[in-house]
C-alpha cells in the first residue's frame, strides 16, 4: 500500500456531529483512485465501475491530516482491481478500508477498452512530496 495523498480537514469538510462527512471521504477516495487507476493503466480516459463494502472503522475531525493509501489488487483486460484505505497521518490509525475499487479505461464512446497493462508500474505515479495536497490555510 503506497499513500500518495494527504488532506487536511477543514470546516467545510465536516458533518453536523462534527466529523468528517463521508461523502467527502469518499469523493477524495474516487478522486485519487481515478488519478492512480489512469497512471497505471496508462490510459487517460477511465471511470470508476464498481466500489464495494466501505467500512468506516474510526472517526476524523478538524484539523487531522488523513492519507490516502491505494494498491493493485489485480488487472484485467480493460479494468483495473484496487484496494484502499485512508488512515491518520500521525497514529496510522485506519479511519477507513474499500476493499475492492474497480476502474475501468474506456475509448471515446465510452466502451471498455483494453488497456495492456499486466503489472504495477510504481514510476508513472507521483511522489507523496509531489502530490501533496494539504491546504495550509484553515482560515480562509
Ligand atoms: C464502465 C462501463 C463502460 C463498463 O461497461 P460494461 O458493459 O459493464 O463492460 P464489460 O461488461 O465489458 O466490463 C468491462 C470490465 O468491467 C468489469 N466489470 C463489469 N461489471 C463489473 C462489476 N459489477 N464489478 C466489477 N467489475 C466489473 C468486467 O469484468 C470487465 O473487466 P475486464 O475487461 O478487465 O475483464 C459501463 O458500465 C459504464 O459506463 N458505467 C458507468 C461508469 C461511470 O459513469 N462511472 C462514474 C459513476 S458516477
Amino acid at each position: 500500500m503506497k499513500y500518495y495523498t494527504r488532506r487536511f480537514i477543514r470546516p467545510n469538510d465536516l458533518n453536523t456531529s462534527n466529523r468528517l462527512f463521508g461523502g467527502q471521504l469518499l469523493s477524495w477516495i474516487d478522486e485519487e483512485a481515478a488519478i492512480y487507476a489512469s497512471c497505471q493503466m496508462k490510459h487517460d480516459h477511465v471511470v470508476t465501475k464498481y466500489i464495494s463494502e466501505i467500512d468506516f472503522k474510526t472517526s476524523a475531525r478538524l484539523g487531522d491530516i488523513l492519507e490516502i493509501g491505494l494498491e493493485v489488487v489485480s488487472f484485467g483486460r480493460t479494468s483495473l482491481n484496487m484496494r484502499c484505505e485512508v488512515r491518520q497521518k500521525k497514529s496510522h490509525a485506519a479511519v477507513i478500508i474499500v476493499d475492492r475499487i474497480v476502474f475501468v479505461s474506456i475509448d471515446k464512446r465510452g466502451k471498455p477498452i483494453p488497456h495492456g497493462q499486466i503489472t504495477t508500474r510504481e514510476e508513472d505515479v507521483p511522489t507523496f512530496t509531489q502530490n501533496e495536497k494539504i491546504v495550509a490555510n484553515m482560515a480562509s
